[in-house]
């Protein structure tokens, strides 16, 4: 899973470096380091739904006060459901 969130300048204002170090040290204590790529790219386009962060190509809106929750309902929902493929395609 590749995880990228915006650093232009619209979403750096509105806290993409806080929502980035949120991120990593999720990732880090979930010992996900091995399952997710977290990155950085320049505008999206979405400026006006800063910080925009995307999971693979899915894009979702994102605040420093709202991390843990987009962890816990989005990116841990992907990797549950993608496990449970991997599983069921062996
Ligand atoms: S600066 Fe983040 S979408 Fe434009």
């Amino acid at each position: 899973m590749i995880i990228t969130v915006c650093i232009g300048s619209s979403c750096h204002i509105k806290g993409s470096k806080q929502v980035v170090e949120q991120l990593r040290a999720l990732v880090a204590e979930n010992c996900l380091d091995h399952l997710i790529s977290l990155t950085g790219a320049f505008c999206m386009g979405e400026c006006m739904n800063g910080v925009c962060v995307k999971i693979d190509d899915a894009m979702f809106s994102v605040q420093p006060e709202n991390v843990e929750t987009f962890f816990n309902t989005e990116v841990r929902s992907r990797l549950v459901d993608s496990e449970h493929q991997a599983r069921k395609n062996k």
